[in-house]
């Protein structure tokens, strides 16, 4: 049940982050923070940092960062109500379920009928095949004939549905569940002489959450029969979404995390025999191909995934388009391929343990020796299929968000090729200059409805780096002065009707995005942008959020810009430290906040410029350029304008 954000607030606040983490992690204080070894990534010297004074953490190794609840997200693999409640109970803070709308508790209650009925179904299959002639005798004698054991078959809540037609949802009926829940969670199927088993004459595969409840089932055929599919699979519903789920990830969890690596196979009696024979790290992914949420799913444990496919082309085939996706993920992939009569399953029953995980540890390629190897040997001597190897691979590459990473794979695949480094590289630059340009036409376009400011093009020697948009340091250093000084007040000088000087109190939110606003800029990045909304509406309510508020964001690319922010140096600190903070603290903050807000105008002004000129450069018509060359005039004259205000700020 939800938790109302004020306790939530509450929990946040009352959570003392040094306390949170000093459970986990031995802290030291070394100046105004506390230093340790970081639990998430191997360190022999500590980067993993605790400030208190902002209530958050942040490793300058790995770059995890966030509040409490994000640390016990990340170290515990809790989801975030688990943290809070968590939180709540070590901090002695009560909470009090919501009250929830009509339309609410119909949605949970719905949820939890399809729950239950699953529950039921499960217990009937299990029942059926342990308890009944028919289970037995077909049911569980397939699963031992394909050399299962009574344990594993336990585990697995593997069930029986039986032949007739209509056999379980009769017993559903009886029960009291409705046709209409029986139809809607897809146990049964509307038929034209009613409804009728879907599974009936399967052994049965129960898919579990990750917390162990079942949402949906798998049933296999036995017999053969062309008319029907191998695999019956429970549709989607409102607690089975197939491209969050993987099979076996609740009985696969903890291994994953203790052995930081997920091997990832393709059928449920893939995941059973390896379970079986000792290797517990191990899930599905049912057949289809993966998805973005499933593999994010694996990321709460670990960043390692080993794709153990089946030896034939298809195998292959299928572990090459799931790689790419990990990849941009910034995870680490690696291939194994079996031999091609095998698949897991088989091969877990022909080997002993030892053999497997041996064949494991030999054969796990790295996903680029992977490609690459695979692909130069379709490709052999033909030099235009060599080209397309070539930029299928960079391509590949391009897509991993850690340039080190991408710099050590381009070393490799230099190797495997036997190209010059220099070839790859220039090639990968294009790929990934195609691809920031992208991103900046999605992300980055507004700056005002009329006119963009537009990135120049690249020059062949500069960095990804280098080719940020314009203000983009800019924009960074105003959130900041948002996030940290966002409720401080200081006085903002005004020209009355009469003419006079007034000085007026404002907070520092108010002056920067009220003085933005006037001139019509707002931020040009999409989360910059999202900060300064916020800040917009809650200076209209009069109410302005703290850092809490942002570092504690639900919304994750804001809590990550603000913990970023918030835990790197910043040259106010620098003040306070040589001591000029102390007595002029406001005039200090004023003249920061002013000369940030001109320096971010002044080169969104100058972008804008350029685009003129190079307008004026292809125009002939001589009104155009009349028109082009007064806006020309009229940015010049604010940038004068703005310069010299800039001049008296930094002179003070
Ligand atoms: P066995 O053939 O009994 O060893 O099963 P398997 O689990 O090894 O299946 P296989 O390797 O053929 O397929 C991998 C996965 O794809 C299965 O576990 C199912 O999740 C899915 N799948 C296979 N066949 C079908 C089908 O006919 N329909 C559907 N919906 N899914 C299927
Ligand atoms: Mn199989």
């Amino acid at each position: 049940m939800a938790i109302p954000r004020e306790t939530v607030e509450q929990i946040l606040q009352a959570a003392r982050i040094e306390e949170v983490v000093g459970e986990f992690v031995t802290l030291k204080k070394r100046g105004s923070n506390m230093w340790g070894n970081c639990p998430f990534h191997n360190e022999k010297t500590p980067s993993f940092s605790v400030n208190p004074a902002r209530n958050i953490f942040k490793c300058f190794g790995c770059g995890k960062a966030g509040d409490s609840a994000k640390f016990l997200m990340e170290h515990e693999h809790f989801s975030y109500p688990e943290a809070l409640r968590y939180l709540a109970k070590k901090y002695n803070i009560k909470i009090e379920e919501k009250e929830q709308t009509a339309e609410e508790i119909m949605q949970q209650s719905i949820r939890e009928k399809m729950f239950n009925i699953n529950e039921f179904a499960d217990k009937y299959f299990v029942d059926t095949l342990w308890n009944t002639d028919e289970g037995k005798t077909i049911g569980l004698q397939y699963f031992r004939e394909r050399g299962y054991f009574d344990p594993i078959i336990q585990k697995f809540h593997l069930g029986y549905s039986p032949a007739e037609w209509d056999a379980f949802t009769k017993h559903a009926k009886q029960n009291g569940y409705s046709e209409e829940l029986l139809e809607q969670i897809g146990l049964s199927i509307k038929g034209q002489k009613g409804l009728y088993d879907r599974y009936h004459g399967r052994v049965m595969f129960p898919i579990h959450s990750l917390t162990g409840r079942v949402i949906g089932f798998g049933g296999r055929i036995l017999v053969n029969d062309k008319k029907s599919p191998k695999y019956q699979n429970s549709p989607e519903s409102e607690i089975y979404d197939k491209k969050q789920t993987l099979y076996g990830i609740y009985f696969a969890k903890n291994a994953i995390a203790k052995q930081d690596e997920c091997i990832l196979v393709e059928g449920y009696f893939d995941v059973l025999r390896m379970h079986q024979i000792g290797i517990e790290n191990v899930v599905a992914s049912s057949g289809t191909s993966l998805t973005m949420e499933q593999i994010r799913l694996v990321k709460r444990y670990t960043k390692n995934i080993t794709m153990l496919y089946d030896g034939d082309a298809a195998g292959i085939h299928a572990a090459l388009r799931g790689t790419d996706m990990i990849l941009s993920e910034g995870m680490n992939v690696r291939v194994v391929v079996l031999p091609p009569e095998h698949d897991p399953d088989t091969f877990g029953k022909e080997f002993s343990v030892e053999y497997v995980s041996n064949y494991l540890k030999d054969n796990a390629k790295d996903f680029v020796r992977f490609k690459t190897e695979l692909l130069l040997k379709d490709a052999q001597n033909d030099p235009i299929k060599r080209g397309q190897v070539i930029r299928d691979i960079v391509e590949t590459i391009s897509v991993i968000p850690d340039s080190i990473f991408r710099i050590t794979y381009v070393k490799e695949c230099s190797r495997l090729l036997d190209m010059p480094e220099q070839t790859l590289t220039n090639e990968l630059n294009k790929i990934l200059r195609v691809k920031f340009k992208k991103s900046l036409g999605v992300e980055d376009n507004v700056v005002n409805e009329t006119e963009t400011a537009t990135v120049t093009t690249p020059k062949q020697d500069e960095t990804i780096e280098d080719q940020l948009p314009a203000g983009y340091y800019q924009e960074r250093e105003l959130v900041k002065l948002l996030l940290m000084y966002g409720q401080t007040t200081i006085n903002d000088e005004r020209i009355d009707e009469d003419g006079q000087k007034v000085y007026e109190q404002v907070t520092v939110a108010q002056f920067i995005i009220d003085d933005l606003k006037n001139d019509g800029f707002s931020f040009t990045n999409a989360v910059n942008r999202k900060i300064f909304d916020i800040f917009d509406h809650a200076i209209d309510e009069g109410r302005i959020p703290d850092d809490q508020f942002f570092t504690s964001n639900e919304d994750e690319t804001i809590a990550q810009l603000a913990v970023d922010l918030l835990s790197s140096p910043y040259k106010l600190d620098q003040w306070e430290k040589y001591g000029i903070f102390v007595k002029q603290e406001e005039n200090v903050l004023r003249a920061t906040v002013l000369s940030s807000i001109y320096r971010y105008k002044d080169l969104i002004i100058e972008e804008r410029r350029k685009v003129v000129e190079e307008e004026l450069k292809t125009t002939e018509d001589m009104d155009d350029q009349l028109i082009l060359l007064k806006r020309k005039k009229d940015l010049d004259d604010i940038r004068k304008q703005i310069n010299k205000e800039l001049g008296i700020v930094i002179a003070r």
